[in-house]
């Protein structure tokens, strides 16, 4: 089964062709972040107009290096949130138009649990297990019990981790996205050079909080810490932070067969080394770097799954939707 996905939630417009939920044969990214980099974070007017133009050349170039016709495609799977409205409804609509015109069957999917499904394509589905949502819009833990089947276990209060990042990369003068910046500075840099704390959620010891640790690493900028340690303490502080509430969660859900993890941040070979060190007696799935980011094609493989649990069509008014909760 070949499943066109179509991811459009924030500034990339991707669009994927997936077979039977896990065989990747094309997967096309445009961004429109350099659009976004003046501006610290993303524009979410100039983002939906980016997707206006993308969307057909993106969705035109993933069947092309697919080397299938469009009359070969089965499925489409489009996210259909969380995420900016307007960004949303470009690919939702996009979708639509194409289903119409195909006669090709349509599911929504949420774009957060399609982060997480990136680590299981190709992986063995050891459930259950603990999952963790490490991206720019959010940051999310949860209990696995089976792909749809999810209990949360905490979530930010404030910004989410890759927010942070790229909060702390504007305060640093590096480019927009920050992430990918802040962890080559910090590989420069003294991770214990500047003491700075991540917030605990009064009651809520399993919820993050990432803003009064950005507001530290501010503080110290001022006081003219120096950029590497700054970014090196930053990083160091926020994953310890992450792992420490990972550890507190997988005592939380019980015994578990496997942690997953998903979304941008998890690209950073530091928060890959610090798990793998504390859990070492648990496997632990990420995705390539390629599908850590926002991309269309662990829509289309979360979409095929749905399907096959559930072989019905969205109906054609299927709503886009800012906030999807996922447990
Ligand atoms: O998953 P994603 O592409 O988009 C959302 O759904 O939000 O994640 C983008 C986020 C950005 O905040 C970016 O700075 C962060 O992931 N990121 C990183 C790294 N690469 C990307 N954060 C830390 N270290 C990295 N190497
Ligand atoms: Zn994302």
């Amino acid at each position: 089964m070949i499943v066109l996905g179509i991811e459009s939630t924030c500034d990339e417009t991707g669009a994927a062709l997936v077979k039977d939920g896990s065989q990747i044969l094309s997967n096309i990214t445009a961004t429109s972040s350099d659009i976004h980099e003046k501006y610290g974070g993303v524009f979410p007017e100039l983002a939906s107009r980016r997707h206006i133009d993308a969307i057909v050349p993106v969705i035109e170039e993933a069947i092309k290096q697919a080397g299938v016709q469009s009359s070969d495609i089965d499925l489409i799977a489009v996210a259909r949130g969380p995420g900016l409205i307007g960004s949303l409804l470009i690919g939702m609509n996009a979708a639509k138009g194409l289903s119409i015109g195909w006669g090709k069957p349509l599911v929504g999917v949420n774009h957060v649990e399609a982060h997480l499904y990136a680590a299981m394509m190709g992986a063995p589905r050891l459930f259950p297990a603990l999952g963790l949502v490490l991206s720019g819009g959010h940051t999310l833990m949860l209990k696995i019990d089976d792909v749809g089947t999810y209990t949360k276990l905490g979530t930010t209060v404030d910004d989410a981790i890759g927010e942070a990042f790229d909060k702390v990369a504007a305060l640093l003068e590096l480019p927009y996205p920050g992430g990918p910046h802040v962890e080559k500075l910090a590989a420069t840099g003294n991770p214990n050079g500047i003491p700075l704390s991540a917030g605990k959620v009064k009651r809520s010891p399993l919820d993050f909080s990432f803003s009064g640790l950005k507001t530290g690493v501010l503080y110290a900028a001022q006081k003219g810490g120096s950029k590497a340690d700054l970014a090196a303490s930053f990083q160091e502080t926020a994953f310890q932070d992450i792992v420490a509430k990972a550890a507190l969660g997988l005592e939380s859900a019980g015994p578990v067969q496997a942690i997953y993890l998903g979304g941008g941040v998890c690209c950073n070979q530091r928060l890959r080394s610090l798990f793998q060190d504390r859990f070492p007696s648990l496997p632990i799935f990420w995705p390539p770097p390629h599908l850590c980011v926002d991309n269309a094609a662990m829509i289309a493989g979360l979409g095929y799954f749905q399907f096959i649990q559930n072989p019905t069509c969205a109906p054609l008014d299927l709503e886009v939707l800012t906030r999807i909760p996922i447990a």
